[in-house]
């Protein structure tokens, strides 16, 4: 792929496997640059990065202003909290007054699927998507792919199995568009109650048995159980939910040796991993979060030069 002619950022259903690979590997050229003294590049000065949050986060957010700096860009972090949407000012508003500063991109979270398309089709401004609602976190399932890929040297013929939470799970949905692509085999695994009826018509394999999805997987993405999205009771008891879908010193002995165990976080220990397996698996959960930084340069990059990023360009 030798240009990006894509302006927002949405979503990885909409995206080409040129387009992932793009990002994936200047994302390799920007890691090594994390590793010199000087972690700087000009390669955005001048531009403004404008960070709207209307919902919580740590990773995302700071890896985003980060990347945002280490790129040499101006980096505002507006937080819906403490702003003038708490008199009355509606998101559209909000918008459109921050773009008078001349932004050049929005990068949103916001509790309603879709938000971050509206918006981009309200602005000047390029739009990246920082998790929106119940349907993509695109930058974190690239970030899992690029970990993936850094660590197994591919992406292809993957069983890759996604436990927990997947009705309310954004990271899900990206993942599974992502890594399909590439034509590996996603499989889902949760309570019957957190897999929704439409996922029998997307690429995945659906199974309710944590060992059948454990059983010959390459990775393993374990996703938080999202109490403050869940309006009823999904499941009897947190105690239950653990005893079949957490990853235990036992039924960790069905993953291969090479087996990737990840979590986009924040983890709930001994609901979805037991806190004894903290030690082995916390270092590629942080690796996971290193390589967010990596990853949302080379996306920045991407949207506001619009050509893959080689070392020295
Ligand atoms: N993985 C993730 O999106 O984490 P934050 O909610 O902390 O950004």
């Amino acid at each position: 792929m030798s240009e990006w002619s894509r302006k927002h950022l949405l979503g990885l259903s909409e995206m080409s496997k040129e387009e992932i690979e793009a990002i994936l590997d200047s994302a390799k050229a920007f890691k090594e640059i994390s590793k010199r003294q000087v972690k700087k590049v000009p390669a955005l000065r001048g531009k403004t990065v404008v960070n709207l949050f209307f919902e919580a986060s740590t990773r995302t957010k700071t890896s985003f202003e980060l990347a945002a700096k280490r790129l040499s860009a101006d980096v505002v972090n507006f937080s819906s909290k403490g702003s003038s949407l708490e008199k009355g000012e509606t998101i559209l508003d909000t918008l459109r007054n921050l773009e008078a500063y001349s932004v050049d991109i929005f990068v949103i979270r916001h509790n309603h699927s879709k938000a971050p398309f509206y918006l981009s089709t309200r602005t000047q401004a390029s739009v990246i998507n920082a998790g929106d609602g119940l349907n993509e976190h695109p930058t974190q399932a690239l970030l899992d792919m690029f970990t993936v890929r850094e660590r197994l040297g591919k992406l292809k013929g993957l069983k890759v199995a996604i436990v927990g939470d997947i009705l309310h799970s954004r990271v899900a949905r990206s993942n599974i568009w992502g890594f399909s692509k590439f034509s590996s085999q996603v499989w889902v695994c949760a309570p019957p109650t957190l897999i929704p009826k439409y996922y029998s018509c997307l690429p995945v394999k659906i199974t309710y048995s944590l060992k059948e999805a454990l059983s010959g997987a390459d990775v393993v993405i374990m996703l938080r159980v999202q109490k403050e999205r869940q309006s009823q009771m999904f499941f009897p008891s947190q105690r239950e939910y653990s005893e079949f879908f957490s990853l235990n010193e036992e039924n960790a002995k069905l993953l291969k040796e090479h087996s990737l165990v990840m979590h986009p976080g924040p983890v709930n220990w001994d609901v979805e991993i037991a806190s004894c397996l903290k030690e082995k698996v916390q270092n590629l959960i942080l690796e996971q979060v290193n390589n967010g930084l990596a990853v949302r340069m080379a996306v920045l990059y991407l949207l506001s030069i619009g050509k893959k990023y080689e070392v020295g360009s």
